[in-house]
């Protein structure tokens, strides 16, 4: 095992630094076994995408991590009714399911299910189909909608078992009645409640789209609904499919531990999601709250003064901290990201230090702190040297910027063309508060 688990880091290494990868696998393993993650793959992924679904979770199998694994077979299952002549009629977007359509649906599910296990179960490593017994349902309306099952309650042993003799645990769509009818449920429903029994600490959507989309098709990497889910709940382009995909992301995470996260993403992108800061995909948690200080303590200013140290990796000058005019300090609630503002030319505020660790940036921290710091600093600028990664970043966040030899600066929210022009002056002859030679 020791081996193996050593041979897959070296793997992991590749796809960003062994470090990441490190840290990751020690944030995932530590959870309880069984409380992992929870990943739902549709139909459509185990139709296109089986090769590429079975080796990431085989791959995280062999590190020792055990997802649970929820499958869809809706699209397989729609063409098996079209096949037999069975109208598929759907009401409020859930499947009618008649005796007749339960009688071709079942099948076909059973047999997915018996392939994705087989298809796990050729990697070598152990997977166990669980059909029944973990979805105690009752009729969510007999007469409209048949054998459609509403969740009353999730019983997990089903998977622990699977768990503990090192299996791991494959479940459907499918749930039963007091009385042992089969019945047809739902998938988000599905999703959700097990998610709630479960509480994993990622929760994993498959989608071919490897993401939730922007304006322009582009994935989002970061979305934290404290600070982004009304905003974009009011946006045009975010149509109906998403827009439900969002309201259920944030009523899944309202009920779950803070440090919880879903990640959408595709089959072959899942490893670099899970193993790096920058992910693969959309990476969804509901934030964290961001403190603002108008007077922060000498002993805050230096805890600061250290996470500033160990980012750029110099060193501040001893009376750096107190050396600083009016500082006002915003801190997010784990302390992973700070932003100092303090007085500068004329009153107007200057960002005189802004550090987020690399991990909190994959979550999106960094955009979360700006929203915050643009409601509090309106008007701001800053400096920022050209090779540091986050200048290209900082294009974005500025209205204008200014260029020369190794800085750029930014301003954000100053009209005034000649004040701005002061400010980019001031700051490019500020002192940055290093001591004199780099580390
Ligand atoms: N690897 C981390 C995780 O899975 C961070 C992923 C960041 N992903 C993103 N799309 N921004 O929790």
């Amino acid at each position: 095992m020791a081996e193996v688990r050593q041979i897959v880091l070296e793997l992991l290494a590749q796809l960003g630094s062994s470090k990441e990868a490190r840290q990751y696998l020690k944030e995932f393993s530590s959870v309880d076994e069984t409380r992992f993650a929870v990943v739902k793959a549709g139909g459509g992924i185990l139709r296109d995408h089986m090769d590429e679904l079975a080796s990431a979770l085989s791959f995280l199998h062999r590190l020792g991590l055990r997802p649970v694994v929820l499958h869809g077979a809706g699209p397989q299952v729609d063409e098996a009714l079209a096949g037999s002549g069975i109208e598929s009629l759907r009401h409020d977007g859930l499947r009618v399911t008649t005796e007749a359509v339960m009688a071709v649906a079942r099948p076909v599910i059973y047999d997915l299910n018996m392939q994705l296990v087989e298809a796990l179960e050729q990697r070598g490593i152990r997977a166990r189909g669980i059909q029944h017994g973990v979805f105690r349902c009752d009729y969510l309306d007999r007469e409209k909608l048949g054998l459609v099952g509403e969740i009353r309650s999730v019983n997990l042993e089903p998977l622990r078992s699977a768990v503990r003799s090192g299996a791991l645990p494959v479940l459907t769509f499918l749930g039963e009645s007091n009385s042992g009818q089969v019945l047809n449920i739902n998938a988000d429903f599905a999703a959700r409640e097990l998610v709630w029994a479960v509480k994993p600490h990622k929760i994993v959507f498959l989608t071919p789209s490897a993401g939730l989309l922007d304006r322009d098709g582009r994935v989002i990497s970061a979305i934290s609904l404290d600070n982004d889910y009304q905003a974009l709940m009011n946006e045009p382009w975010v149509h109906s499919g998403m827009r439900v995909k969002l309201q259920q992301i944030n009523e899944m995470l309202l009920k779950l531990d803070r440090s919880t996260s879903v990640s959408i993403t595709s089959a072959d992108q899942l490893t670099r999601e899970l193993f790096t800061y920058r992910g693969a995909g959309t990476l969804v948690r509901r934030g964290e709250s961001i403190d603002f200080d108008v007077q922060p303590t000498a002993e805050k200013l230096a805890m600061v003064a250290e996470q500033v140290e160990v980012s750029f990796d110099r060193k501040l000058r001893s009376g750096w901290a107190a050396g600083l005019e009016k500082p006002q300090l915003l801190m997010a609630k784990s302390q992973r990201a700070a932003a100092v503002v303090v007085n500068g030319l004329e009153g107007t505020p200057y960002l005189d230090k802004f550090v987020v660790t690399p991990d909190a940036q994959g979550e999106g921290l960094a955009s979360a702190m700006w929203q915050v710091l643009n409601a509090r600093f309106p008007k701001l600028y800053w400096r920022s040297r050209n090779i540091n990664p986050i200048t290209s970043w900082y294009f974005h966040q500025a209205d204008t910027s200014y260029r020369k030899g190794q800085w750029v600066v930014f301003t954000a929210g100053i009209d005034d063309p000649e004040l701005r022009e002061k400010l980019i002056q001031d700051a490019l002859v500020r002192d940055p508060g290093w001591q004199e030679s780099p580390r």
